[in-house]
């Protein structure tokens, strides 16, 4: 019986509190003191939403709340036409207590100091669905009622419906600008942030108090996210066969492969792979490319958001199942399948050491995705699994001193560069504990399927948008649909 390790998991919590003005506001992203010349002394807003349930549970509220207060007051405020200052909405990926001329504030970094200076476009979304769970695990609604937070909810819905040089209701976003923040191929359209961005929406469409234009806009973006990714980026066997045989290079409003993705980019793998009656959500969807590779909280945060229906989810399910070894195994959960090897590895990475093969986040393992987990197997009613899964964890996790991420396929050992004592490892582990004993915790970061009831096939108009009901009912119109049993 493998020991209960909550107990070492809020110790460690505990001792990476971090406090302002006598206040706990948030948690050090590692108490691993290794390399002090490194950031994970600050409090990071993804690493911290994701311990944030761990104190929701314990009726520790407070350190939750003032967490959402520090960071609206980080977010960035103004129209700025200058580069090298956040955009307005902004919110850092990081912060940390500093003094200014003595007086105590808090510093946030917004990628000007990271690694690689790469910019959070994931904060913000964190910070709404914290202020969900918030709202939902106290019951308190004035705090989101509170007009700064009211004009924060519009500032980032602003930020993130504004218009682009694109045509698509995703986000385009930078190389390395979520928790895959170094190089590995993650541009443009990623599953990982669409499927944020998409949970997103859904918690301001509750949280902002009035109606109007911010509600509407919103809905409106839901529907045709939700069309454009259930569409485009499901992937199965029969649509692996469509995107075989669609003709390529062809104009207009009839061209059944949108994207015109070639077949001869479809790598070696993918076929033996999806099981006969499994499914997923590929990686990223643009212009002639389509990023085969299984990311695991997109594929995870698109069943907890009811991005996908019943059967999407059932479909994903054996995914894991028939792959438990390789997505899961001793040390879950694995955060990308495959990984970058040989030249595909030196060119999309820039060589990094890092992310070499099978570590980091070119196809480690994170115990922290077990936040994920929790919550999609709950949604799935797959208890089972996530049981299994919690067991592998803790039959490791203290004695790799909870670390916050593994390197190798078959044989998985603390990462080359992991700090130990990471806090999202013991916040995700606590929150997937709490799951397996009352499973509507998970209603935390949960919302049923099938946000919009009409799941017709659209088609693109003119401007991009889907019309509800427009037809595309011919063969291969679609990319990957469900199909019937
Ligand atoms: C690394 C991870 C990032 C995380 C940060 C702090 O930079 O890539 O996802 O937020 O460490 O733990």
């Amino acid at each position: 019986m493998a020991p209960d390790l909550r107990e070492q998991a809020w110790d460690l919590l505990n001792r990476a509190r971090l406090s302002f003005e006598g206040h706990d506001i948030g948690v050090l992203a590692s108490t691993d003191d290794a390399h002090p010349e490194l950031n994970y002394g600050h409090c990071f807003v993804r690493d911290f939403a994701l311990c944030a349930p761990a104190f929701l549970l314990r009726g520790e509220t407070d350190i939750v709340r003032r967490f959402l207060a520090a960071i609206l007051h980080l977010q960035a405020q103004e129209e700025v036409f200058e580069a090298f200052r956040p955009h307005k909405g902004l919110m850092p990926a990081s912060f940390r207590p500093e003094k200014l001329h003595g007086w105590p504030m808090l510093e946030g970094d917004y990628g000007e100091e990271s690694i690689a200076r790469v910019t959070p476009v994931d904060s913000v979304f964190w910070w709404l669905l914290t202020l969900r769970a918030y709202t939902r695990a106290t019951g308190d609604r004035e705090l989101a009622r509170m007009e700064e937070f009211q004009r924060s909810i519009r500032l980032i819905l602003e930020l993130t419906l504004q218009g682009t040089f694109e045509i698509f209701p995703t986000l385009l976003v930078p190389e390395g600008s979520f928790m895959i923040d170094r190089r590995l191929g993650v541009y443009g359209h990623p599953l990982e942030v669409q499927a944020l961005f998409f949970a997103s929406l859904r918690a301001a469409t509750e949280l902002l108090d009035d109606g109007g234009e911010w509600l509407d806009r919103s809905q409106e973006r839901l529907r045709n996210l939700e069309h454009h990714i259930v569409r485009y980026y499901w992937l199965n066997h029969a649509g692996l066969e469509e995107l075989r045989t669609q003709p390529r290079d062809r104009y207009g409003e009839d061209a059944a492969n949108v994207f015109n993705v070639f077949h001869e980019s479809i790598p070696e793998w993918v076929d033996a792979w999806i099981p006969e009656d499994g499914g997923y959500f590929v990686g990223n969807v643009g212009p002639g490319r389509m990023d085969f590779r299984f990311f695991a909280q997109g594929n995870l945060l698109a069943i907890s958001t009811g991005l996908s229906d019943p059967e999407h989810n059932r479909r994903l399910m054996r995914v894991y199942e028939e792959h438990w070894d390789e997505l899961v195994g001793a040390t879950p959960l694995r955060i990308v399948y495959p990984a970058l090897e040989g030249e595909a590895w030196r060119a999309i990475t820039g060589a990094d050491e890092k992310n070499r093969p099978w570590a980091y986040h070119n196809g480690g393992s994170w115990p922290c995705l077990l936040w994920s987990f929790a919550t999609a197997t709950i949604a799935c009613g797959r208890q089972d699994l996530l049981e299994r899964a919690v067991a592998a964890a803790e039959e490791r996790l203290e004695a790799d001193a909870w670390p916050e991420y593994y390197d190798g396929l078959h044989d998985p050992r603390p990462g080359a560069g992991s700090r130990r004592f990471q806090s999202w490892s013991a916040g995700a582990y606590l929150y997937a504990k709490a799951c397996l004993e009352d499973a509507s915790v998970a209603d935390l970061y949960r919302w049923e399927p099938n946000v919009q009831p009409e799941r017709a096939e659209r088609r693109h108009t003119r401007t991009g948008a889907p019309e509800a009901g427009a037809g595309e009912s011919r063969a291969g119109s679609r990319q990957g649909g469900v199909e019937p049993e």
